[in-house]
């Protein structure tokens, strides 16, 4: 029985009331949706796999000084997260062509990008989360001018380290999702990376046979996502050969 007051819930993930004022905690689900959640689906183990491959990530950008809200895992599908003002915006950041970009502008999948793209995404599922510009984002007031610096600051550090991650396990960082809020310490304020880093909300193509390992398996009906994800926490080094 979890008597713990639900603050939230989405399509992957529960956000709970924390043990402390200013805490949460977050919950990974099995579920999987795409298509805008026309296609849903629970694949036992996701939530456990995302989990921990998230913790590890958000664990190594805190180690580098990126702001961020992880503070620790707590158990199998749980992780202790400081509360933020999330600002409704999904942030993509590319490296390669690949899935909505290469539909909009008709470039072959897997052409490598002359350099990093940064998109903005407004928040609503009601629109379909729609692509909106840095004048869109101030003019309607989700983020202030020096926000979206902020943003975009964190953003290319997020990606160079985590290409950097990728690689030197065989694995190329095609694109990714990423998400800030207005972390709050006193009446100081500065933005820092929330939800999660998983192979859920990333691109990931084995260097050499271009195999995805992220949720496009999911996408379009290839199977195995969980063979996948595991294959990504294994060559992190986050599960041991017989996990
Ligand atoms: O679909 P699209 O090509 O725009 O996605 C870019 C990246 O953002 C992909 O890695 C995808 O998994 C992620 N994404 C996401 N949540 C969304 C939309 C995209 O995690 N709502």
């Amino acid at each position: 029985m979890n008597r713990r007051r639900r603050i939230y819930e989405g399509k992957a993930k529960v956000l709970y009331e924390g043990p402390e004022p200013g805490t949460l905690i977050q919950h990974f689900k099995d579920d999987a949706t795409a298509f805008d959640a026309k296609k849903h689906e629970v694949i036992d183990g996701k939530g456990v796999l995302n989990n921990r491959i998230s913790e590890y990530i958000f664990q190594n950008l805190n180690d580098i000084g990126v702001p961020t809200h992880f503070i620790r895992r707590l158990n199998m599908r749980e992780q202790l997260i400081r509360e933020v003002e999330i600002i409704p915006l999904e942030i993509c950041v590319r490296n390669v062509a690949a899935g909505s970009l290469a539909t909009r502008l008709g470039i072959e999948e897997g052409t490598q990008l002359p350099r990093s793209i940064i998109e903005f995404y407004y928040k609503n599922d009601e629109l379909h989360d729609p692509m909106v510009s840095e004048e869109h984002i101030t003019a309607f007031g989700w983020a202030s001018p020096q926000e979206i610096d902020d943003i975009m600051a964190l953003a290319i550090r997020v990606n160079d380290f985590l290409t950097g991650l990728f690689l030197g396990v065989g694995i190329r960082l095609v694109d990714f999702k990423m998400e800030c809020g207005r972390l709050w310490e006193g009446d100081m304020m500065r933005i820092a990376v929330a939800d999660e880093f998983s192979p859920d909300s990333c691109r990931l193509w084995d260097m050499k046979s271009n195999d995805k390992l992220d949720k496009d398996r999911f996408r379009r009906d290839l199977g195995g996502l969980v063979e996948a994800y595991t294959e990504v926490a294994r060559r992190l080094g986050i599960l041991q050969e017989n996990e």
